[in-house]
């Protein structure tokens, strides 16, 4: 048997992980163990009731609006200690967070193979998104094997002179927790009116901290006022830096729904009840194109260019007026709608997870 050791921190990372742990589960040469760094507490949680796995092993690292030095600095001690007494044969991180980079570092101390599922992400900015960029190029530089979503991450991979050998394309896993949950019954969590049109929006990222999230907000704001027959839904990030400024400017509108984070099923039934989603989330860039729901990204850059070249995601930054003009004209004009509410899944076929196991095998069937 080998041990392979899979981490999550944070809710997206155990809702692109989960699909891999399940697969990894049905495999007789594997002892799969789940590390949780609890970066996230009750986000990170509901994922993983919802997909039926109780992690082995909680660091319960989450603290109240924690310093990324902090969180880093608590993280790598910890880790320390589950690698020397797990002693795994290989460890799993997924996407760029702070507990991808201390895991891929502690793991290279450790000299622990690491596999790196959704590699290849770039925005070749190491500002945006802050610090994720930084957090994946370090895990890209020590990861063993790299599991690319797409051609174009690999792309990148190979543009940082990385092994072709070490690359697999596989898709995103993403889409195979999509397709699992899609499947199941999925029920609305809050009353929308039959006839309103809905617009779900998500924003939570570091560099829109500040100025930038507040014109977020202000445009919000402004078209909530101007569409009082649209429904607005917006889960907010429980991150105080966005609880408190989005409470600020939407919490008195009469359209504008502010909860929290929803789970990821009842997430799931929201984004397909949607007319257009607006958001920064990099998971939701990549779901709403498979359930044809038109994306604006409120951001400057992404690294998933590929749903802007089909025209069903368009960036709009966090500049007010912009945000506005661009959302009204896919309320207002019916075939700029239809052009980006095309059903296309660049990310992948839901089969991701089954080619990232098959890897493993090959490689531990050959040592
Ligand atoms: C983190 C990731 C980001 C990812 C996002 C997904 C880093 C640096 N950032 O950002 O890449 O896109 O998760 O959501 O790794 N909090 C709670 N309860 C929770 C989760 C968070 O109260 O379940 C609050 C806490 O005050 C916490 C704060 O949010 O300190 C920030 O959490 P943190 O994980 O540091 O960063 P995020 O902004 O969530
Ligand atoms: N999501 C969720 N509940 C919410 C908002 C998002 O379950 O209220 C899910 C969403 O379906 C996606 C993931 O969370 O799979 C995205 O996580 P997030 O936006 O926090 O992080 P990012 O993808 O930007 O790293």
């Amino acid at each position: 048997m080998k041990k392979i050791l899979c981490v999550v921190g944070t809710r997206p990372e155990a809702i692109k992980m989960a699909p891999v742990i399940l697969a990894l589960k049905s495999e007789p040469w594997a002892e799969v163990r789940v590390l949780a760094t609890a970066q996230h507490r009750q986000m990170l949680d509901q994922v993983n009731q919802f997909f039926g796995i109780e992690p082995d092993i909680d660091l319960d690292i989450m603290r109240p609006n924690q310093a990324l030095t902090t969180l880093t600095a608590r993280l790598l001690l910890d880790l320390d200690d589950v690698l020397q007494s797990e002693k795994p044969d290989a460890v799993l991180v997924q996407g760029d967070t702070t507990t991808v980079m201390t895991v891929a570092l502690a793991c290279f101390y450790h000299r622990i193979p690491i596999g790196h599922v959704e590699a290849g992400l770039r925005t070749w900015d190491m500002q945006n998104p802050f610090p994720e960029e930084a957090n994946r190029v370090i895990a890209g530089k020590l990861a063993r094997w790299h599991f690319a979503p797409t051609e174009g991450s690999r792309q990148n991979l190979l543009k940082e002179g990385i092994a072709d050998a070490d690359i697999v394309v596989t898709g995103n896993t993403v889409i195979d927790a999509l397709l699992m949950s899609a499947a199941k019954d999925l029920e609305l969590p809050i009353d929308i009116e039959a006839d309103k049109r809905l617009v779900l929006v998500t924003s939570h990222r570091r560099e829109n901290f500040g100025e930038p999230f507040r014109n977020i907000c202000k445009a919000l704001r402004t078209l909530a006022k101007n569409n009082s027959d649209i429904q607005f839904l917006y889960p907010v990030h429980p991150n105080p830096n966005v609880k408190d400024v989005a409470h600020e400017f939407l919490a008195e509108l009469p359209n504008v729904i502010l909860c929290e984070p929803l789970d990821y099923a009842p997430f799931i039934a929201v984004m397909k009840r949607a007319y257009l989603i607006l958001t920064d989330s990099g998971g939701v860039q990549e779901e709403a194109p498979a359930l044809g729901k038109p994306v604006l990204v409120l951001r400057d850059e992404t690294e998933r260019p590929e749903a802007v070249e089909q025209g069903v995601v368009k960036l709009v930054g966090s500049n007010c007026e912009r945000i506005i003009e661009e959302a009204q004209r896919l309320l207002d004009d019916e075939s700029a709608y239809k052009v980006m509410a095309r059903g296309v899944s660049p990310y992948g076929d839901g089969h991701a997870s089954e080619r990232i196991v098959q890897i493993l095998r090959e490689y531990f069937d050959a040592i």
